[in-house]
């Protein structure tokens, strides 16, 4: 396995296999690998000739700056992971690698980066397409790994492609979970052994909702899911959002899209920690 610190070591790793012809598919992260990366590098080791994983802590899709600061880091671990895994080649540059100027781009794909996660960390997507368009330019991958968890970051990303006219396939990958549904997160490092418990409460409620949705209103579901979320002690929802699948717009009836999904965000402990986790109604 390949280390590339700069995007010049990178390209010279890159370019024997991109003149054999070989597929090239990648996985960016922002490092404290887990189970769920882990899944997403195995499906791209399976599917392409060369597997590149990025391993950067993107500043700028940063909007609260004591989240930059604890985010989890341990290159070493994420390395040790990846060679085990089958990965080749693992870019790991420095923020002045990938800003060497500041990234003034501005990137905007309404109506699916206003809603949820849009609309309340301004500028986070702006952020994500930046690091994710420059990583795309910089592998030239023909396929791109994202896990389902991050639901409306797909969506962001495939309009980005589109946008650009990238030749690249975004391919999402299924949440992977604990045995007890808590979706694997790096952020689930920072919750305190009372808390990771606590936050089971998120993917039992949204299964529970899954039963009610038999009888109740789109509107009646949404409710009851934030008030026996927010009845948890611990545990306070900052939205829950039952929406179209494809234009992550709100949906007010069972029968308005052939595909729903509900996209919660939470707040877990005395920290506290924001967890974000979905489930699809149909
Ligand atoms: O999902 C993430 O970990 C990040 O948003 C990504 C896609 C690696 C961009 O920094």
């Amino acid at each position: 396995m390949i280390v590339a610190h700069t995007v010049s070591a990178l390209c010279d790793a890159l370019h024997t296999h991109r003149s054999a012809g070989k597929s090239i598919g990648l996985v960016p992260t922002m490092g404290a690998l887990h189970e769920g990366h882990a899944s997403l590098v195995r499906r791209c080791v399976e599917e392409n000739d060369v597997c590149v994983v990025s391993v950067f802590v993107n500043p700028t899709q940063f909007n609260d700056k004591n989240d930059l600061a604890s985010y989890p880091r341990d290159l070493q671990a994420d390395l040790r992971l990846l060679e085990s895994l089958g990965a080749h080649v693992v870019f790991a540059p420095s923020v002045e690698e990938v800003y060497p100027e500041p990234d003034t781009r501005t990137f905007s794909y309404p109506p699916v980066d206003t809603v949820m996660e849009g609309l309340r960390r301004p500028g986070h997507f702006n952020g994500v397409c930046q690091v994710v368009s420059k990583l795309f330019m910089f592998v030239e991958p023909q396929r791109a790994y994202f896990g389902e968890k991050d639901y409306q970051q797909i969506a962001v990303v495939r309009a980005m492609t589109t946008d650009l006219s990238l030749p690249v396939e975004i391919i999402p990958c299924p949440i992977v979970r604990e045995a007890d549904g808590l979706a694997l997160s790096s952020r689930n490092a920072l919750l305190t052994p009372e808390e990771r418990t606590t936050a089971t409460a998120i993917i039992r409620t949204l299964r529970d909702s899954l039963e009610w949705k038999k009888a109740m209103s789109v509107e009646a579901v949404q409710r009851h899911v934030i008030e026996t979320i927010d009845a948890t002690e611990g545990l306070r929802t900052e939205y829950y959002e039952i929406v179209d699948g494809d234009t992550l717009q709100p949906v007010s009836d069972w029968n308005e899209s052939n595909s729903i999904v509900g996209c919660i965000t939470v707040y877990c402990g005395s920290r506290p920690v924001r967890l974000i986790d979905n489930i699809r109604y149909k």
